[in-house]
């Protein structure tokens, strides 16, 4: 029996109207009217409240276990062939879990679900690839590409959520992938596909769904580039993990990074490459990018943590004159508004003003780093590059550096400095300013100031202060 009737629930403050309106009557915050199905009344009809039934609501007393003798199975989790992804899922897909891997559109979800169900299919296991976004016969060129037994799995190109939800109950894989959540839609809902109201629906229908069948399912979501779309963000407390798959379309490497994980850390971050083949782990990024790393005056090597693993990246700042108030700031890869603050302690603390010139700041491969050990790296980048000296003077291998700045101009430590060191080393890089009590082989240093001295060529350092 369809539903025929919705509602509009307010998600500020649970207010519910009959027909959707711009604005709450009950809190009166403006687009937060949501549609929902509307719940079926149920017998004893609808007052729940502490009245009924001397209080306790018709329901039945359970006994609370105490933790200590909760029962907890091993899950036997599902690989997907991909050690990046597995890693990144925290030892694979757990049967009966739901996770969102969202990305912006062009970026390879599509491929790296076709490629996992791919391996699972060839491993024996069931799949299913529900696409609501492509035809059948595109998801077909896509897998071809792909290695393994990416044609082996069985695709259903459908938006209607009851046929979905009908096949996964028919067909009972232990993996389903939808792409993406944003293209299907609940028929009782009247709102258009990608709603926040549908995105919901359709995300809570297919959780009760693989809670009952132990189906793992990976939802796709497509997010913006400021995460902003309405779609994925609000499905995040609903979901068990929340993949984040990011880095630039134009580009080759990409990173996979959890940033919710009920089974694992979410620290783990995965490198890819785009191939023609699909999608490449990239286990030795760091070797990669120290190769690819220039000597030129506005590059520094980062040691950075991409989780729990070392990566080794080179910044680029570039700084030139500019007649616009104010200036440009154009940052790729890392926070711009943690640029904006290196270049005001950069100003105030290291002596190498920014005010009237444009910079830009990028790290280069298209990978992102979010971390706060960043912050020397862009300091030193845009102070090679606005004295035009190379860090490090004549050593033929690039400067590596890592630390956070404080706002007084001080030199941070930050998290795991033995495993930065480690990789540096094991790449050559000689020279590493870092932060005092990093530990030993590093150029330690406490403040900007002293780490400016350390990595710029003193002689040409003094003559651009003096001029
Ligand atoms: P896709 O997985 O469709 O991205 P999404 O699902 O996130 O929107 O593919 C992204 C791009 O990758 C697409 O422009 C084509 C390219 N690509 C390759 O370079 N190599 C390949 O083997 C495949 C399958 C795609
Ligand atoms: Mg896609």
């Amino acid at each position: 029996m369809a539903r025929s009737t919705t509602i509009h629930v307010c998600s500020a403050c649970g207010h519910q109207e009959p027909r959707w309106q711009g604005r709450c009557p009950g809190c009166g915050e403006w687009n937060t009217l949501v549609e929902e199905a509307a719940p079926q009344a149920s017998p004893g009809g609808r007052s729940r409240g502490l009245g009924a039934a001397g209080g306790s609501g018709g329901g039945r007393a359970v006994k609370p276990v105490r933790l200590r003798d909760v029962q907890s199975p091993r899950v036997a989790r599902l690989s997907t062939g991909i050690g990046e992804f597995d890693r990144v899922l925290g030892g694979g897909l757990v049967p009966g879990s739901l996770v969102l891997l969202g990305g912006s559109p062009g970026i390879g979800k599509s491929t790296l679900t076709g490629m996992a169900m791919g391996n699972l299919a060839g491993a024996g296991h069931g799949t299913l690839y529900v696409s609501g976004e492509e035809s059948a016969a595109q998801v077909k060129l896509r897998a071809a590409r792909l290695p393994g037994a990416a044609l082996d799995v069985p695709v259903l190109a459908e938006t209607d959520l009851d046929t979905v939800i009908a096949t996964m109950v028919a067909e009972r894989p232990e993996v389903c992938v939808i792409d993406s959540v944003q293209t299907l839609y609940a028929s009782e809902l009247n709102g258009a596909p990608g709603s926040v109201g549908q995105v919901r629906e359709v995300a809570g229908r297919i959780a009760r769904v693989a809670k009952e069948t132990g189906t793992a399912v990976m939802l796709v979501g497509h997010v913006t580039k400021e995460g902003a779309l309405a779609g994925p963000r609000v499905l995040e407390h609903l979901v068990d993990a929340v993949l984040q798959f990011e880095g630039e379309r134009e580009r080759t490497y990409r990173t996979l990074r959890a940033l919710k994980n009920r089974f694992g850390s979410t620290n783990e971050a995965g490198v890819f490459e785009m191939r023609s083949g699909g999608l490449v782990e990239v286990l030795d990024a760091s070797g990669r990018f120290v190769s690819e790393a220039t000597r030129a005056p506005g590059s520094v090597v980062l040691a950075s943590m991409e989780g729990s693993r070392p990566l080794l990246v080179e910044v680029q700042a570039l700084v030139s004159p500019s007649e616009l108030v104010p200036p440009r700031r154009m940052v790729n890869g890392i926070d711009r508004n943690r640029v904006a603050l290196v270049l005001a302690v950069l100003a105030r603390h290291g002596g190498v003003p920014t005010g009237s010139a444009d910079v830009f700041v990028n790290v280069v491969g298209g990978v992102r780093i979010d971390e706060p050990g960043a912050d020397l790296a862009v300091a030193l980048a845009v102070a090679s590059a606005v004295r035009g000296a190379s860090l490090g003077g004549d050593s033929p291998q690039p400067l590596a550096c890592f630390g956070e700045l404080g706002l007084t101009g001080e030199l941070r430590s930050v998290g795991h400095p033995e495993r930065r060191l480690e990789e540096t080393k094991k790449f050559g890089l000689r020279t590493v300013v870092a932060p005092e009590g990093s530990g030993p082989g590093a150029v330690a240093v406490g403040s900007l100031r002293a780490a400016l001295r350390a990595a710029l060529p003193p002689t040409r350092a003094r003559a651009a202060e003096a001029a």
